[in-house]
C-alpha cells in the first residue's frame, strides 16, 4: 500500500510525502520521527509484510499512555505537529480503532485524512475485504494442510487456536479452506458435546481424526476464552468427555501477520493505495477507501465505525455447513 501511494503520488503526481513512524507516535516525540518517502524508500516493499513505519496499538493521541496506568489528551499536539510540517493531509492505514481516532481528530482539530482499511482480521463493515485478511487465511490454510498427516497418521484430534478477538472471519474461511472438521468462532455459540458429536460421527465412518479450528475470541458463557488459552480449553473438554482421546494444540498466533502479503492482498494493497491517491487528489478528504462489490472506492469515513461480524447465516456459513463442518452447536 505504501508503495503503491509513493509509486503514484510521488512518483507520478509529484507529491512531498512524509512517512510518520510508529503510527501517531511518530508526530508525539521530540524530535519527530519521521522519513521522507521517496522512490528509492519502495526498493523490495511488494514481497514484503509487516510495515517500513512501524506501528503501535498503544498510541491512541485521545488517550496517550502515561506513567502508572495514567492517560494524557495528545490530541492536540498530533495536529500542531502536522502544521509544523506542513502537512496538508494524512492517510492512515489501520482497522476500526485507527479509523475512529482518524475521525476524531477530524472532528475536534480539522485534520483532514483518508483512510485505508488494514486488518487481518476483516472486521469492517465498510468494506468487503480488508487487505492482509487473505495473506492470515493462506497461513491458517497452510497450518491445517500440514496438521493433515499428523491428525491422520496418529488417529488424533489437532487444536488450531487462530486470530480473532472479536470477529470469526479467520478462524471460518481458514477453516473452510483448510478442510477443518469443526469450527469455533466468537459468533457462534457451542458446547463442547457439540464438538464431541462430530468427533464421534467422523469415528463411525472410521474417520478416527479431526480437525478443529477456534478464535481465539471463542467465548464460554459470554465470556472470551483469549489468546494461548482457547486452544487448550477445547482439548481439555474434548477430554473430559472422552477420555484417553489423544488431542493437541497448536496456537498459531502471530505466524498469521507474518511473511510476506499473498498475490491477492498486493493486488488489492496496490488498488488501495492508487485509490487513496486519486481520493486526496480530488478533495476527498473524510473517506474511507474500500472494495465493495468487486470495486475499489471511496465512502464516509464514519462508515469504518460499523463493524462487521460473521452472521450465523452467513453465505459462507451454510456453505460450510453444507459441506458437513460443525460449528459445534
Ligand atoms: O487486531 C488484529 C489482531 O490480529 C487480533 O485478532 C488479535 O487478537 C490481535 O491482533 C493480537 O494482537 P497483539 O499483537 O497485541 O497480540
Amino acid at each position: 500500500m505504501i508503495r503503491a501511494v509513493i509509486k503514484y503520488g510521488v512518483g507520478r503526481k509529484g507529491w512531498r510525502l512524509l512517512g510518520i513512524e510508529d503510527s501517531f507516535n511518530g508526530l508525539l516525540t521530540s524530535p519527530l520521527r519521521i522519513t521522507a518517502l521517496t522512490p528509492v524508500a519502495c526498493k523490495g516493499l511488494l514481497q514484503r509484510g509487516g510495515t517500513i513505519l512501524g506501528t503501535t496499538n498503544r498510541g491512541d493521541p485521545f488517550h496517550y499512555p502515561g506513567q502508572q496506568g495514567t492517560e494524557a489528551d495528545r490530541s492536540g499536539e498530533v495536529a500542531a505537529a502536522m502544521k509544523r510540517l506542513g502537512l496538508e493531509g494524512l492517510i492512515v492505514l489501520g482497522g476500526d480503532g485507527t479509523q475512529r481516532i482518524v475521525m476524531d481528530l477530524a472532528s475536534r482539530h480539522g485534520v483532514k485524512a483518508v483512510g485505508v482499511p488494514k486488518t487481518i482480521d476483516n472486521d469492517l463493515g465498510a468494506t468487503d475485504l480488508t487487505f492482509g485478511f487473505q495473506s492470515a487465511v493462506d497461513c491458517v490454510t497452510d497450518a491445517l494442510d500440514r496438521l493433515h498427516t499428523t491428525a491422520e497418521s496418529h488417529d488424533r484430534v489437532l487444536v488450531l487456536e487462530v486470530m480473532g478477538r472479536d470477529a470469526g472471519w479467520i478462524g471460518l474461511s481458514g477453516g473452510v479452506a483448510g478442510g477443518a472438521d469443526v469450527i469455533l468462532i466468537p459468533e457462534i455459540p457451542w458446547t463442547p458435546q457439540g464438538i464431541v458429536q462430530k468427533i464421534e460421527e467422523r469415528r463411525a465412518l472410521g474417520r478416527n481424526f479431526s480437525l478443529i479450528i477456534v478464535s481465539e475470541g471463542a467465548r464460554v458463557d459470554g465470556k472470551v476464552l483469549g489468546a494461548g488459552k482457547a486452544g487448550s480449553y477445547v482439548a481439555e473438554a474434548i477430554e473430559a468427555i472422552l477420555p484417553g482421546i489423544d488431542t493437541r494444540v497448536i496456537v498459531l498466533g502471530h505466524l498469521q501477520r507474518g511473511g510476506g502479503p499473498d498475490a491477492f492482498d498486493r493486488v488489492l494493497a496496490t488498488r488501495f493505495g492508487v485509490c487513496a491517491v486519486d481520493l486526496v487528489e480530488a478533495g476527498r478528504w473524510g473517506e474511507l477507501v474500500t472494495l465493495r462489490n468487486g470495486k475499489v472506492d471511496g465512502v464516509p469515513l464514519e462508515e469504518a465505525r460499523i463493524n462487521r461480524n460473521v452472521h450465523p447465516d452467513d453465505e459462507l456459513v451454510r456453505a460450510a455447513r453444507a459441506v458437513g463442518i460443525s460449528f459445534g452447536d
